[in-house]
């Protein structure tokens, strides 16, 4: 199952378990701790006092009381000391402990905070790099859905290069929207130069969304953000079928091969399984037979290019299995744009890629 990065209130969570960034006394504190015990009230505090508190890189499970959660899973991360000091193997205990815990429990679902990255200082981006890390690797082996919760976007970081790297790359790439910035400014008589049909529609052309919210992101939109040719007049369209000796019945038995064969003949051009191109794409099983057994199946957006990431394919292979559904890959939005950006560099992560797209407010790849 996948993993899922989302901006919430922990305590808010109907998930089965929900992770509690603690100390070692296991008594409450201020954070996520502190809201965590305010939100179930007395009874998991006094439930907590029997426990006789726990080490750093361990955890403790309770019950969750007035939390509409099943149950608390109490962990203690490391105190940032500078790095020199095991604060990245305790952490990635907390996490492989806290997952280990929830299985032994049947938890389908656990949610977890940035840990160790607010009171305790350990950097952000180095955090969420380790809770990503182990979350997924866990994922190869297990079936569990797993959220990470960020509060606010300020507790939430990737590393400052890879920010400003895709920061420039997206500033290159922004081709169609500089040019149509350009042709907007233009006097509308050398605009019908460039399109000399009334074909031209500005209404097709859909503007960039604002950068500070955080995208909806509507799979149908996005394949429509390129600039389009001109339309061909109704007369033209009528005359090319009639001098053409293929009926439309003939050419639509002709169909192309579906994006569900193109992603399982892929599949086994790669040599993966299944199940090994799924989990790598961050989706769903279940999701995934959907697609196996519909030959029709239209996916979204994020899962098509999910599957693409996780089958490595090249920019032009992307492209071509994105059209299967529908799909373009354009240089007017900054989603495509980043995903261009890890495919060129030859980064087929999708939690990496997760991270990044998190980062700029995007939509993510898989479930
Ligand atoms: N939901 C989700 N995330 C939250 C919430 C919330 N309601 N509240 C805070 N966070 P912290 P630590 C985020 O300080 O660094 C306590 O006093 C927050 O933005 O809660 O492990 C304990 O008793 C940050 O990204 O935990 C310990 O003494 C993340 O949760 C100490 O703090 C963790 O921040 C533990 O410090």
């Amino acid at each position: 199952m996948p993993l899922k990065i989302i901006r919430n209130d922990i305590t808010k969570l109907e998930c089965d378990a929900i992770v509690n960034a603690a100390n070692s006394t296991l008594l409450g504190g201020g954070g996520v701790d502190g809201a965590i015990h305010k939100a179930a009230g007395k009874g998991l505090l006094i439930e907590c006092m029997k426990l006789g508190g726990c080490k750093p890189g361990n955890a403790k499970v309770t019950s969750a009381y007035n939390l509409p959660c099943k149950y608390v899973i109490h962990t203690v991360g490391p105190k940032w000391r500078g790095g020199d000091y095991g604060e990245k193997a305790v952490l990635a205990s907390c996490y492989r402990t806290c997952l280990n815990l929830a299985v032994e429990n049947k938890c389908e679902s656990v949610a977890f905070p940035l840990i160790s990255s607010g009171i305790y200082g350990y950097p952000k981006d180095q955090a969420l790099k380790v809770a990503v890390d182990i979350i997924s690797g866990f994922l190869l082996e297990n079936d569990i859905l797993v959220y990470i919760v960020v509060f606010d976007k300020s507790a939430y970081q990737i590393s400052e290069k890879l920010f400003t790297d895709i920061a420039s790359y997206i500033d290159d790439k922004y081709v169609e929207k500089r040019f149509y910035a350009r042709f907007r400014r233009q006097p509308e008589q050398q605009r019908s130069q460039v399109y000399p049909s009334a074909a031209f529609d500005e209404s097709r052309i859909m503007e960039e969304s604002d950068d500070s919210a955080v995208s909806s992101f509507d799979d149908t939109v996005i394949a429509e953000t390129t600039i389009l040719p001109p339309v061909p007049a109704p007369k033209a369209l009528k005359q090319s079928f009639s001098l053409s000796s293929v009926s439309l019945d003939e050419m639509i038995s002709q169909i192309d091969e579906s994006f569900s064969q193109m992603l399982l003949r892929k599949i086994d051009e790669k040599g993966m399984t299944d199940a090994e191109c799924y989990k790598k794409a961050n989706i769903d099983r279940k999701l995934f037979s959907k697609i196996r057994n519909d030959v029709n199946y239209k996916p979204s957006k994020t899962t098509a290019i999910a599957f693409a990431i996780s089958l490595e394919l090249s920019l032009p292979e992307t492209k071509d299995l994105l059209m299967k559904a529908g799909y373009a890959l354009s240089r007017s939005n900054k989603f495509d744009i980043i995903i261009e950006y890890f495919i060129s560099k030859g980064i087929y992560n999708v939690f990496e890629i997760n991270e990044a797209l998190f980062a700029f407010d995007q939509s993510l790849l898989g479930y």
